[in-house]
C-alpha cells in the first residue's frame, strides 16, 4: 500500500473504533494516549515554530506491536494537545517493516525528521535503514530514504538516531549492538544531513569500564545539562541487582563529557531514571525558555504487556507527563513541566494532618484524576504508607531508608514491587490519572512511574503509619 492508503486505512480504524475506545473507563484525562491501538516511545520531540510537537511510535490496527507510523501530536503549552495527521507511514521499501523511533531538527527553517527504517527480508532476517524526511510545515514529511547504511561490526539492531548540532557539525546518536552482541551508542557526524561520517561506538557494553552491560542498548539521546553531557539510553539485557533492574528492560542514563573532536564520551555509573514499572524510551529536546524536556512511553515491552485490560478496548499504552530535566550533582532530577498547574480545579488543602496506627483518609482528597502535593513531611515511625485508589501503595521504610511502589500485576493480581533507597522524605508530589500514577519524590531525586488498574468504585487515597506521621497536604483535580 502507498503512504496514503495506509494512512487513510489508519483513519478507518480510528473512527471504526472510536465508540470503544472512548468507552474505556481506564482511558486517561491529562496523559496521551493513541485514539487506537497501541503507542509506544515518544518521538521527534522538537518546539518548532512556537509549537510543540510530539510524535510517536504508533501501530493502529493492533494492540501488539508492528509496522510502526509515526502519530502526531501539537501543542502550544505542552498541555493541551491537538491530534494531527499521520507523519510517517511505512509505505516505502527501506520502512516496510515500520518508521522505528528517530528524532527531530529545525534546519533553515524547515523540519527534519531523521528515523529508523525497518525491514525483514523473505527470509525473516531484520535489515535497518537511517532515514530522512523533511518538512515546510511540520506536517506533511517528504521521505528522502536513507542516508545510512547498516556500518560493519553491528547487527541489524541497529536504531533510534537522535541528531543535534553542536558548533557547526550535526551529531547522531544511534542505539545498537554489535557482532558479539554487545550493545552499544554509536556516533555520527555531518556537516549537510544527508552526509554521515561514522565514528564507531562511544560507549556500551564492555567501554568505558562498564564490564558486560547488556545485548542491545535503544533510544539514546545525548545532550548537555547544566554544563555536562547527560546520555539517556534504554539497555536490555541487564540483570536484576539487589533493588536495581526489575523491569524487563531499563531506561536510565550517564552524566559525563562528551569529547566532539575526538568524538569519544567518558562517564560515571548507569543510573534508572525512572523507579516504577512503565517507563521506556525516553527523549528529549530544548525549547525556548531554555528548558531540558522529556517525555518517555509510560509502558514497557515485556510478558504482562498483553494483559493490560485496555486492550480488550482496543488500545494500550500512553505518555508520561512533560517533564522538566535538571542536574543535582551527579543526578539527574524530574520535575513536572509548571505549564501543567493550568489543569488545577477545586483546590483543597489540609495542614498538619496526623497519622497514627489508623487508617487515616481525608474527606476532600479523592478522585480518579487529582494532583497532590504533599509536603512538610515528618515522621516518628519505623515506616509510613499512602495507598492510591485501594491498588497502588507506596510504602517508605525510615529503618532501611528505602521507598517502594507496589501494585497488582497485569496477569494474575499477583503483587508486584520496586524500590528504591531513598535518605528521607519530606514531599511527594503525585499525578493520579484514571489508570497511571506518578509520584516524584523530594522535588523529582526519585520519580516512580506506574500504569493500574483500580476497581472502579475505588476513589481513596488513605495513610498509615507505625509511629506518627504529619503532613501538610494540598489537592486539585485535574481534567
Ligand atoms: C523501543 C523500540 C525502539 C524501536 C521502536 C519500535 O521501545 O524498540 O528501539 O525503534 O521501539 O517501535
Amino acid at each position: 500500500m502507498n503512504q496514503r492508503e495506509l494512512i487513510e486505512k489508519a483513519n478507518q480504524e480510528i473512527e471504526r473504533k472510536r465508540q470503544i475506545v472512548e468507552s474505556d473507563y481506564y482511558r486517561l484525562r491529562f496523559h496521551l494516549m493513541p485514539p487506537v491501538g497501541l503507542l509506544n516511545d515518544p518521538n521527534g520531540f522538537i518546539q518548532y515554530k512556537g509549537v510543540y510537537h510530539l510524535f510517536y511510535q504508533w501501530n493502529p490496527f493492533e494492540t501488539a506491536h508492528g509496522s510502526k507510523f509515526w502519530g502526531h501530536y501539537t501543542s502550544t503549552d505542552l498541555v493541551k494537545w491537538e491530534h494531527q495527521p499521520v507523519a510517517l507511514a511505512p509505505s516505502e521499501w527501506y520502512e516496510k517493516n515500520g518508521c522505528y523511533s528517530g528524532s527531530a531538527i529545525e534546519h533553515e527553517g524547515k523540519m527534519v525528521l531523521f528515523y529508523t527504517g525497518n525491514v525483514k527480508d523473505e527470509n525473516g532476517e531484520r535489515e535497518t535503514y537511517q532515514c530522512m524526511a523533511v518538512s515546510n510545515d511540520g506536517m506533511i514529511f517528504d521521505k528522502k530514504g536513507p542516508v545510512i547504511h547498516l556500518p560493519k561490526g553491528y547487527t541489524a539492531h541497529f536504531r533510534d538516531p537522535k541528531v543535534w548540532k553542536k558548533d557547526d557539525t550535526w551529531y547522531m546518536v544511534l542505539g545498537a549492538q554489535d557482532v558479539t552482541e554487545q550493545g552499544k551508542v554509536v556516533l555520527y557526524s555531518s556537516q549537510n544531513l544527508t552526509d554521515w561520517e561514522f565514528h564507531g561506538a562511544i560507549t556500551g557494553s564492555e567501554m568505558n569500564g562498564l564490564g558486560p552491560y547488556g545485548y542491545m542498548w535503544e533510544c539514546p539521546d545525548l545532550f548537555e545539562l547544566d554544563g555536562k553531557d547527560v546520555l539517556l539510553v534504554s539497555p536490555q539485557g541487564l540483570e536484576p541487582e539487589g533493588d536495581l533492574y526489575h523491569n524487563l528492560f531499563q531506561a536510565g542514563y550517564f552524566v559525563g563529557e562528551f569529547n566532539a573532536e575526538e568524538f569519544s564520551y567518558q562517564h560515571g555509573a548507569f543510573t534508572e531514571l525512572d523507579r516504577g514499572f512503565d517507563f521506556y524510551a525516553p527523549q528529549t529536546t530544548t525549547d525556548v525558555k531554555g528548558r531540558r524536556l522529556l517525555f518517555a512511553w509510560m509502558g514497557i515491552t515485556d510478558e504482562n504487556e498483553k494483559y493490560q485490560p485496555t486492550i480488550e478496548k482496543g488500545w494500550i499504552h500512553a505518555m508520561t507527563l512533560p517533564r522538566v530535566l535538571s542536574l543535582k550533582g551527579e543526578k539527574v532530577v524530574q520535575q513536572p513541566v509548571e505549564e501543567l498547574k493550568q489543569l488545577r480545579k477545586n483546590e483543597v488543602s489540609y495542614e498538619n494532618v496526623q497519622v497514627n496506627t489508623e487508617i487515616v483518609t481525608l474527606d476532600k482528597v479523592q478522585g480518579t484524576s487529582m494532583e497532590m502535593l504533599i509536603d512538610g513531611i515528618s515522621y516518628h515511625s519505623d515506616s509510613f504508607e499512602v495507598t492510591f485508589r485501594g491498588a497502588v501503595n507506596f510504602f517508605y521504610s525510615t529503618k532501611e531508608n528505602k521507598m517502594s511502589l507496589h501494585r497488582k500485576n497485569f496477569k494474575d493480581g499477583r503483587v508486584e514491587s520496586r524500590h528504591c533507597q531513598i535518605y528521607g522524605i519530606k514531599k511527594l508530589h503525585v499525578f493520579l490519572d484514571t489508570s497511571s500514577i506518578e509520584i516524584f519524590v523530594n522535588d523529582g531525586e526519585e520519580v516512580f512511574t506506574a500504569r493500574y488498574y483500580p476497581s472502579v468504585e475505588n476513589e481513596s487515597v488513605s495513610f498509615k503509619a507505625e509511629g506518627k506521621l504529619q503532613f501538610n497536604m494540598k489537592k486539585w483535580n485535574l481534567d
